[in-house]
């Protein structure tokens, strides 16, 4: 065995694979429905215990029942914080689904220095990427934006990433990744934003100041609106997270999320995902994009 690894954090010698009862199951997705909105189905079953046992072990527990009791007890926030760090899935890399980029180039910034220029907006822009991950989403819109707004152009621009698991919010905070993520991203913006690491960074690939300078960090829960940001942003990204929600905490989600759009604003969702469920009204304007409350152009209807 590999020294400094305890016998906790492999399984231990002789020690089989924790055994996870239909009960217990049932106990964890309602926990996890309810502190996180995130939706167990009955094929998750062998996900959860993938995700969770190493946890257990490493806390000397014997069982997920164990581990229950333990995570659920009064004043126990740091556990169940751990947990949901845990269960989440951070899959995530630049410039994901390259045609919401192009929206933005294409369609948006015009619009933007266009009623800059007729007095209907200041020249302030907030964006929020809700479900940031390591931050690959929130630095491909700081890039975007500051390649279209840099620096001294009178723009001020600011990206707020949120998310609940604070593994990935440390990732994203730190803004280093292994050098291979560069290939998603447009040669142009790489040479202008990002640093090559050296020596002891050698094979990372490191965000430059301009981006940390626009970029805010924070832990925000998007299945409890209590604590989240107020905004008004014009642009919410929240790609590939709610599909991952019970169909009520993603209503509940989406809904607060068109609220937090000025009329121009839009709300960008995962390629999988759509606005069904959601209460408030908002307009489809391309695949997986919408506009909160503004009325359609003439002659249109709304989809
Ligand atoms: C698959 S990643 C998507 C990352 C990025 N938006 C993208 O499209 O590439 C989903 C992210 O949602 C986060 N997440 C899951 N449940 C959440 C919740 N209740 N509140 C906030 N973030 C959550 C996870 O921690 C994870 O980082």
């Amino acid at each position: 065995m590999r020294a400094g690894i305890s016998p906790a954090e492999t399984g231990g010698p002789g020690v089989g694979p924790l055994r996870l009862t239909e009960r217990e199951f049932t106990l964890f997705q309602t926990l996890v429905e309810r502190e996180a909105g995130l939706h167990l189905g009955p094929s998750k079953q062998a996900l959860l215990v993938g995700r969770l046992s190493r946890r257990v072990r490493a806390l000397g527990l014997p069982s997920f029942g164990a581990y229950y009791r333990l995570v659920t007890a009064r004043g126990n926030e740091e556990e169940r914080v751990r947990m949901l760090d845990c269960l989440c899935t951070n899959e995530t890399h630049f410039f994901r689904e390259p045609e919401h980029f192009e929206f933005l180039r294409q369609r948006v910034f015009p619009e933007w220095t266009q009623r800059a220029a007729q007095g209907l907006m200041e020249r302030r822009v907030r964006v929020w990427s809700a479900g940031c991950s390591t931050g690959e989403e929130p630095y491909s819109l700081a890039m975007a934006l500051l390649s279209h707004f840099p620096r001294g152009s009178g723009w001020g621009v600011e990206v707020l990433a949120t998310d609940l698991s604070t593994w990935a919010l440390e990732r994203a905070k730190q803004g280093l990744w292994p050098l291979e993520k560069a290939a998603s991203i447009p040669r142009p913006l790489l040479r202008a934003f990002m640093l090559e690491g050296v020596r002891s960074q050698e094979g990372w690939m490191k965000a430059g100041r301009e981006l940390r300078e626009v970029l805010r960090f924070a832990r925000v829960n998007l299945s409890d609106e209590c604590g989240w940001p107020t905004g008004p942003f014009e642009l919410v990204f929240c790609r590939n997270v709610l599909i991952y929600f019970g169909a009520q905490a993603r209503a509940r989600a989406l809904s607060a999320l068109l609220r937090r759009l000025p009329p121009t604003g839009y709300l960008f969702l995962g390629h999988a995902e759509s606005l069904t469920g959601s209460a408030e009204p908002a307009r489809c304007v391309a695949p997986n994009i919408y506009c909160a409350n503004s009325p359609p152009p003439a002659g249109q209807g709304t989809p």
